[in-house]
């Protein structure tokens, strides 16, 4: 989605906002644009990569002032051209604006401004924002900013600088984020911590409805009534470095590689001995043995991937600890009338904790006064600051769009709670505690173990990288595993796929199968091993070629029916999907290289959707 920095200080602002933009890129955008201040307003867009905004401004040489505001444009209202990029300056050429959300009333403000003589330049919501900002203002920003945005519906971050006030930013935010940052001397603001890192690690997560003002050195924040806030910064405690390709040539191939560290800070502090053997301690979510006692039911929301990972915490709840569980797509959650009852407790999963349609959840899980839970990456988001417990993921910055890490240590931090759960609610019995966590601690181990040789993975993806069609097969906890494998697979290398309970073939699937038809099969699952191998035949013999991921000890159930097979080492049941996980994200991975797409920033992708 969308990205907005912001620099005001002693140093020359336009190549500072290019260099946050550049980091904001990940996010997924399709034009950008910048505006310094000088006491005249220099503006310059273009649509396409980044790289043409740098060459049109001799990479920000060109453009001179210490104040301004960039913005990565994720086209919503009106194609993605250079007139509808951002900033927008409003006709008097006095105001100049960013904005990441949406404005739902922006065709009634825009009649409203047309009867008073107001020319627009743009097809964007957002250009009604700088023009009202304009129609407000008489020499005191703030007050017309406030008078504006009084007048909006729908979600906004934004950006704001006059002409006349060239040390200021203005930044405003609701239902969309912001953080807001402070140095000696210079101030920042910026949709995530990846733009401004490099500057300051101390940063102020904007709550809803604030309004800042920002000066170079100072950060004033006020509350909607205009009451000045006082908002406590948060460390970020991870560095640039985190943020970098470290000599891979992919984010996505190093996140992936990074999976058994992830795993390890996901468990650690969060598996503890006492006489008894190893048990799970969760009080740094809050979720003592009393808050998990009362637990009823689990109701899981998420989309995309982390929507996946709750259909992996589903088995895993349900199977293993005995709680009912249900699972539903944040973005149907709020308008499916969900009956929730007391004593569920409903667990938001999101890795940047700023998904709309997931915070949108959350909100109406509390109005209808159950607990909630967010299992989130990024600390200070709006998931983690609203939900009643937090259980970080822990898995550092993520910035491929598509989602390896931080969707396995989602998994990995479900599969804590199920184990929770499983002791404190059901009372499941010691020894079959101890033998999921056992083979939890030595997780990474066998993570590594994968990851030491992929060349049957690379094997694969060169043999079936131009398939325009892939199926995916699994049972139980392989068919979850399966659904992430699919959408991984897709959302990369642009190839239709798409993930099935084995059971289900023959009940209309089976009919799109035909010689060379391509089925990946996740067949990690013992009690269900002969029913995959059935439904493996059923596709060996309409011609498919077959991928079978299994395990050691199940292989030789599968040696004589698939063209491929990758095994994974043998762990305790429930824990497979994080083991199947790397393999299929490598085959997305390699089968997407090979068809040469733009894996990190797959084409009309977000990495985070910030609006609905
Ligand atoms: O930040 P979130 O976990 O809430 O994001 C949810 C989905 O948008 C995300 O998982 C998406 O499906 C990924 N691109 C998949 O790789």
């Amino acid at each position: 989605m969308c990205g907005i920095v912001g620099y005001t200080g002693r140093a020359q602002a336009a190549p500072i906002l290019l260099y946050g933009l550049e980091r904001l890129e990940y996010r997924g955008y399709d034009s950008a644009g910048i505006t310094v201040n000088s006491g005249t307003l220099q503006t310059v867009k273009a649509s396409g990569r980044l790289a043409n905004l740098a060459a049109l401004t001799n990479n920000g040489a060109d453009l001179h002032g210490n104040c301004g505001i960039g913005h990565t444009r994720w086209a919503t209202h009106g194609e993605p051209t250079d007139n509808n990029a951002h900033p927008h300056v409003a006709s008097s050429g006095q105001i100049s604006i960013v904005h990441n959300g949406i404005i739902e009333n922006y065709r009634k403000l825009k009649d409203w401004l047309l009867a008073r003589g107001v020319a627009f330049q743009s097809e964007t919501d957002t250009e009604v924002v700088s023009q009202l900002i304009d129609y407000y203002y008489e020499g005191d920003l703030l007050a017309a900013v406030r008078k504006a945005i009084y007048k909006l519906e729908g979600s906004y971050a934004l950006g704001i600088v006059a002409a006349d006030a060239p040390d200021t930013i203005i930044a405003v935010r609701k239902d969309s984020p912001l953080i807001a940052a402070v140095t000696d001397g210079e101030a920042f603001i910026a949709s995530d911590v990846t733009a401004i890192i490099k500057y300051c690690r101390e940063v102020i997560y904007l709550d809803d409805n604030t309004i800042a003002v920002i000066t170079p050195g100072n950060i004033t924040c006020y509350n909607k009534y205009g009451k000045v806030q006082d908002l406590t910064p948060v460390t970020i405690d991870w560095d640039i470095e985190a943020a970098q390709k470290g000599g891979y040539a992919h984010f996505m191939l190093k996140e992936i590689n990074e999976q058994p560290k992830v795993l390890r800070d996901t468990l650690a502090g969060r598996i503890v001995a006492d006489a008894a053997g190893a048990r799970v301690d969760l009080s740094d979510a809050g979720l003592t043995p009393e808050v998990l006692q009362a637990v009823r039911k689990v109701h899981i929301v998420g989309c995309g991937s982390a929507y996946h990972a709750g259909v992996v915490a589903k088995y895993q709840l349900e199977g293993f600890a005995r709680i009912p569980c249900e699972v539903t797509l944040a973005s149907e959650f709020r308008y499916s009338s969900p009956v929730v009852l007391p004593g569920t407790l409903c667990v938001v999963i999101s890795q940047s904790g700023e998904t709309s349609d997931s915070i949108a959840a959350l909100r109406e899980a509390k109005a209808l006064g159950v607990s909630t839970l967010a299992v989130v990456n990024v600390r200070g988001s709006t998931i983690a600051r609203e939900a009643d417990y937090i259980l970080y993921t822990n898995a550092g910055p993520e910035i491929a769009v598509a989602t390896s890490k931080a969707y396995s240590a989602q998994v990995a931090a479900m599969t804590l709670l199920a184990v929770a759960l499983a002791e404190f609610n059901s009372g499941a019995k010691r020894e079959n505690l101890q033998a999921v966590l056992n083979d939890l601690i030595k997780l990474p181990d066998l993570e590594e173990q994968i990851l030491s040789d992929i060349s049957l993975v690379q094997l694969a993806a060169s043999r079936y990288f131009n398939h325009s069609s892939v199926f995916f097969i699994g049972r139980g906890l392989d068919y979850a595993a399966a659904l992430e494998a699919s959408l991984k697979l897709k959302e990369i290398s642009y190839i239709h796929s798409e993930a099935y309970a084995g059971g289900e073939l023959k009940h209309g699937t089976i009919s799109l199968i035909e010689p060379g038809t391509l089925v990946i099969a996740v067949a990690a699952c013992t009690k269900l091993a002969e029913k995959i191998e059935s439904n493996i035949k059923e596709v060996k013999t309409r011609g498919a070629e077959v991928l079978t991921i299994t395990t050691s000890s199940l292989s030789k159930n599968f040696t004589d029916c698939g063209d491929i097979l990758i095994e994974i080492p043998d762990t305790h049941e429930l824990l497979t999907p994080l083991l199947t996980a790397l393999p299929l994200q490598l085959f997305a991975y390699y089968t997407a290289l090979n068809n040469g797409c733009d894996i990190d920033k797959p084409r009309n992708l977000a990495k985070s959707v910030t609006v609905e």
